[in-house]
Order: C-alpha cells, then structure tokens, then sequence
C-alpha cells in the first residue's frame, strides 16, 4: 500500500461530516464537494510536511485514500497493517470505519477480512496532526511535529489460526538456557507450536493451551550477542498452516549496584541521541537508508549505544540496531509537562507503552524501555510513571526501566544532587543537564559535583552546545562550534567523575527541525546542537566526542 495517496487537506475537520471516508464520487443527495480522484497526491511513506512547501507549518487533519483490487483466498485473514500515523487516526474500508488510534510513533492494525470485497477497494484514512493538550505528547515539544502515514502501510494476509506475537529470548539470569512464549489467535483450532533454530539443530514443539498460548523454557548454546558480536539467529516459528521468520539476538541486561552488565560483564555505553530525522531530504525518516546513515555516523563516532529519542523510531532503524551492534534505549513521548491527572492520557501513555514493547521485544539490540524525557517534579507526576513503570515491568521483566530527569537539588554553589522520587522506581538513572549552555559557563564544569541519592547506574542523557556547521569565533563566543568543543571538553571530564556514571548520550547526533528555534541565520527553525549538520557535515565537536570515546574503549 506504499506510494502515492490521493489526499485532502482538511484544515476545518470538514471531512467527518462530509462523510469524505465514503469516497462518494455521484451525488446523491445534496452537492458532494470532494473528488479523490481530482485530488493531489502525497508519498506513503512520508509526512506531509516536507512533501508540500505549504504544508511545512500544517497541523490539522488531511484525509487519506487508496483504492486497490483484492482477491479473497479461502482460509485466510486480512488486516490493514500501520507503521505509524502521526498522530490521530481513523481507518475506514469501503466507507465502514475499521477502527483508530490514538499516538504517533507505534503500529497498529485492523481485521478487514469482512469488509474486504472481491474487486475494487478504497481505504481511506483520516490522519490528524493537530496537538492535543491531553495529547502523548501534550502541546508542547522541541521537535517538528511532522503529520501524515509517516511509516509502511500493509495489507497482511494470514492463515485463519496465526501466531499473533511471541517472545524467545535468553531466560532471565542464564546464558544456557532460552524462554519465552508464543500466542496464536484464534485458539479453538490450536496446531501445536513448534519452534526452530536450525544453526544450533534446535527443534522443539509444544501443545499450545486452551487460550492458545504456549509458555517455554529450554537449555541452547548459543554464542551471545553483543556491540562487538551482534550474533542473529534465523529463528522459525510454525503452528498449524502458519510460519513466522525472525532474526533474533540472545544476550542478557542486567544492574549490578552501579554497573550495567551486558552478558554478565561490566559494559560502559558509548552514546549518542538521536531524532528520527532524515539527513539531507529532511522530514521524517523510515528507511532503512535513513538508519544507515544516521548509525553510520554513530559507529565512526565510536558508538556501542544510541538514545532514540523522544518516541519510539521507526523498526527499520532497531532492526539495523540488532544487525550492526548498537544497544539502544527507546522512549515513549511522556516529554516536558503532560495532562497527568487525566485518566485518558495515562491510557493513552500505557497504550503507546504496550505497543512500543510489543513491537520491539524480540529484539535484543533493545536494552531499555524509557518512560518520560525531562518531566516536573511533582506527586501526579510521580504517580503516573510510577504506574508505567509496574506496567512496564509487567509487559517486559527482562530489560532495564529508565527515564531522562532534569531536576536536581542543589547540595551547595558547586554541588548538585540527583534525588527526583522518580529514580525509585528507575533500575537505570538518565541524567540531562546543560550547564554551561543553558546556565553557567563551559569551565564552571571543572568544578561541579555531582551526586545521586541512588546507588543505580547513571547515564548522562543529555549535555550539548548549539552552533552551525561553519560559525567559527572565540571558544567563549556562543554558537560557534569553537564554544560548542569548549563546552564537549569541560563536559566529558566533569562528566568522568560522576559516581556511578555508567554511560552517556550527548544531545545531539544531527541537528534537526524544531519550531522552538528561530534565532535567524543561525537556527532557522533547526536545533543546532547536532555533532553534524543536517547535510551530515561533520563539526569539529564530532572529532572530540570521537576521540573522548577512543580512549574510553582502552
Ligand atoms: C532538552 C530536551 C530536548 C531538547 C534539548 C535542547 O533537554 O530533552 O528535547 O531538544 O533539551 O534544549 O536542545
């Protein structure tokens, strides 16, 4: 279902009482004032925001259709798979509604089996963009809010009983043994599961439950994998008439005290953050030559991890993450200030949480679930990550639950400490701090203790200076990349002498689009803190980070 839609931008939200998803093209009643097939056309995948010079600032609904011919075959099942649609929509086929969702970076899908006809079909989408204050993320944001079916769309057809989703990694605390499980839809007519890797002459089979579900655990000797050794395994699972593919990983996560152990040994992480931003073309990225790109950059730093921030990025890029060696810490968009006490955000957040696990839990480049960026200090707050946090654990006991805090107490003018109630219910700690950019000068790190109230794993998240690719001045002359390696150097040696500093993740990889920046000539509605400019020309900063990062592998 990729290529060219034919769209309608709807700024008033006109379509729903016009009943645009019933692609109407004779009258009938009164005059129909929409035509699909006299309509413009926009890329799938792709946000409407770079597409169209007009729709650079949109936010608000654009209508979406596709017309397809489909033949039905016996015993099967057919659903409308999304990557992601930023960020409300609502699916109709053949004019009857399918369902919606609600958040911008997860996939989802609908059964259409029933309303698929044998011949002409027209899917027609309603996606809006428009900010919502009870919204995941809420109104506010330092990233472009790009609209539109930003990732693959899919007809997927499978056999009436399929396996709907699976886990199988290595069983928590060993690295002899694999666990996991494996759900069928549809159980009534439940095939025994039996689950394969060739390379290690595994085959085993199980008789699913009455709920067609099947629970495992069995010895395999498996090479782990790891950034230096990123092992997949083509691993078949087959049940009945159907069979499922994947590449997967084994390797263990865990906190030991203050230490993050990768398969049972100390691992520091080498990191960047990073938006799902298309180098060069701009707009939101999906392909897999977007994620080449951008890791490419991340492994010439000298990389072992990468910070997806702030929403869950396209799969492509994890898959790549999996392949390549990079660990990666992925991030629902619970950023700055949300509705907290609002029960339907709170599901909405669960919501975008479950997805974003269920997605990526096979994939072991994926070593934590982030629940919020840089979030208040206060009791609803709390509460509310609090409950991601049980959630989390629930829905995935084997990776690491973190968060990026910015609120820190001040112990003393050269002091801080790190004692958010939030790090409680954190197994890793994300630390975001600016001194030297948005408070203090780039030497006041020299002096500048840091502590945490707790004996966990710290990563700094976030530290960077602004400055365009080319600005050059003093190290003491702001947005100059001179001041922005000024910063990098005071920081990378304050940064070494953090307790239990386990890892970090400089802000940025690339500079990227935020409505937020607008000093002219310099930011241009870019955030500029990026270690290479959004055609990819490498700052000078890239060379000290790439550097700083050399020596720690020694
Ligand atoms: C924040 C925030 C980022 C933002 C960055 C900045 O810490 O997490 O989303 O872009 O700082 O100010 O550049």
């Amino acid at each position: 279902m990729n290529g060219a839609w034919q769209v309608i931008v709807d700024p008033y939200g006109t379509g729903v009482r016009a009943r645009f998803y019933e692609n109407a093209t004779s009258e009938t009643g009164g005059p129909i004032e929409y035509n699909f097939e006299r309509s413009e056309t926009l890329n799938v995948p792709g946000d409407w925001n770079t597409q169209k010079e007009r729709l650079f600032f949109y936010e608000g609904p654009v209508w979406y259709r596709r017309t397809f011919s489909y033949k039905p075959t016996e015993h099967t099942r057919t659903f409308v798979f999304f990557g992601a649609a930023n960020y409300f929509a609502r699916v109709y086929l053949n004019g009857m509604p399918l369902g919606e969702h609600e958040g911008g970076f997860t996939p989802f899908n609908f059964e259409a089996t029933n309303t698929l006809v044998d011949g002409n079909n027209s899917l027609v989408v309603e996606v809006n963009n428009a900010r919502r204050a009870d919204g995941v993320p809420a109104l506010n944001s330092d990233w472009w809010n790009y609209g539109g079916l930003t990732r693959d769309v899919l007809l997927v057809e499978v056999p009436e009983t399929f396996v709907r989703d699976y886990t199988i990694q290595l069983a928590k605390g060993s690295s002899t043994e694999v666990a996991g499980w494996v759900q069928l839809d549809r159980s009534s007519a439940a095939e025994p599961v039996t689950i394969e890797i060739a390379e290690i002459g595994l085959q085993k089979t199980f008789t699913p439950n009455s709920n067609g579900r099947v629970e495992f655990r069995f010895p395999a000797k498996v090479n782990l994998w790891s950034p230096q050794n990123p092992k997949l395994y083509d691993v078949v699972i087959s049940s009945g008439a159907d069979t499922v593919r994947d590449s997967i990983g084994f390797r263990s996560i865990e906190v030991k005290g203050t230490q993050i152990l990768l398969n049972g040994k100390l691992i520091f992480l080498r990191g960047i953050s990073l938006h799902e931003e298309a180098p060069n073309r701009g707009g939101r990225a999906y392909s897999v030559e977007d994620a080449q790109t951008l890791f490419g950059w991340a492994k010439e730093l000298g990389c072992n991890f990468v910070r997806l921030t702030h929403y869950p990025h396209n799969e492509n890029e994890i898959r790549l993450a999996d392949k390549i060696g990079l660990l990666v810490w992925s991030e629902i968009p619970v950023y700055w200030d949300i509705a907290w006490k609002n029960p339907g955000t709170l599901a909405n957040a669960e919501s975008q949480l479950t997805e974003m696990i269920a997605r990526d839990h096979n994939r072991a480049a994926v070593i934590f679930w982030s629940l919020s960026n840089e979030t208040p200090m206060d009791p609803e707050r709390t509460l509310f990550l609090e409950r991601l946090a049980e959630d989390a654990r629930r829905l995935d006991p084997t990776r690491l639950i973190t968060s990026a805090m910015n609120h820190v107490s001040d112990a003393g003018p050269d002091k801080r400490v790190l004692d958010d109630p939030l790090g409680e219910s954190l197994d890793v700690l994300g630390l975001n701090e600016y001194l030297g950019w948005y408070g203090g000068r780039p030497e006041d790190a020299d002096r500048r203790q840091w502590e945490s109230k707790y004996a966990k794993p710290l990563i700094v998240s976030e530290f960077g200076a602004e400055a365009p690719y080319g600005k050059h001045g003093d190290a003491s002359e702001r947005w100059t990349e001179e001041y922005q390696v000024n910063v990098y150097n005071h920081q990378l040696a304050m940064i070494r002498k953090i307790p239990g500093f386990a890892g970090v993740s400089p802000w940025v990889l690339m500079d990227f689009h935020s409505p937020r920046r607008l000093l002219p000539g310099v930011q241009d509605y870019y955030n500029r803190k990026g270690l290479v400019s959004n055609t990819g020309q490498h700052k000078q900063v890239f060379y000290v980070l790439q550097k700083f990062y050399r020596e720690m592998k020694q």
